[in-house]
């Protein structure tokens, strides 16, 4: 598909530690993985869409028009069913921009405080996105399925992971390995589909 394989491919992020999980992912692709603040990339990209695909696109293609690099973006958040899918692409944001993630995940709790513990089922969702500067883009997705519970446990992860709890494991993800998380995650498995589209659009 590219009309000459790209040699680098720009992750659309700031967070040094999204940046190291993917490099480990992309270790044996045949391309050399960079990020935003490696790039001196200051450009910040509105999350203005109304779905995680919405805004992974988005991310993609601006960062990618703007780098003139293959792009790679992800987007994701939490759906609660007995609230309707909130919080959803606001999960980051709906606390405002000073909130912390105890915040956010506090009113969570507040708002399920009536609501019994078999309704309390949740799932994450990401979508990455993979974009060329020529305006080309693809998606993946993946989610994983949990039940929120009433109080936090653990000390791992970071957002939800201390009410996000899996029955599979009788864990939350804030009580999973890195390892383990990332094998059963959202991110994991849209990263995952995204590593496989990547070598195929490289090898095509
Ligand atoms: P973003 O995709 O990095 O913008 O993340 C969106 C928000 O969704 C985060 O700030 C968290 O609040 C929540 N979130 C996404 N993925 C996870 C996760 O794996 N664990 C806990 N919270 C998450």
């Amino acid at each position: 598909m590219p009309t000459h394989p790209p040699d680098k491919l720009l992750i659309a992020t700031h967070n040094p530690g999204k940046v190291r999980e993917y490099e480990s992912l992309l270790a044996d692709l045949p391309i050399q993985i960079t990020w935003l603040d490696a790039e001196g990339i200051d450009l910040e990209v509105e999350e203005s869409g109304s779905t995680f695909a919405e805004n992974a696109i988005l991310k993609a293609s601006a960062y990618a028009r703007h780098s003139g690099l293959w792009t790679w973006a992800d987007d994701s958040g939490l759906e609660v069913e007995a609230l309707d899918g909130w919080p959803g692409v606001n999960s980051a944001r709906h606390a405002g921009p000073h909130a912390s993630d105890a915040d956010r995940t506090a009113i969570l709790l507040q708002k399920l405080k009536d609501v019994p513990p078999e309704k309390r089922t949740a799932v994450f969702r990401c979508v990455v996105a993979l974009a060329t500067p020529d305006g080309r883009v693809w998606t993946t997705s993946g989610s994983s399925r949990g039940i929120i519970l009433n109080e936090p446990r653990g000390s791992g992860g970071f957002g939800y992971d201390p009410v996000f709890w899996v029955p599979e494991y009788e864990r939350t993800y804030a009580e999973l390995s890195p390892h383990e998380k990332h094998a059963i995650s959202h991110r994991g498995r849209a990263a995952r589909r995204a590593r496989e589209l990547l070598l195929k659009l490289l090898s095509d």
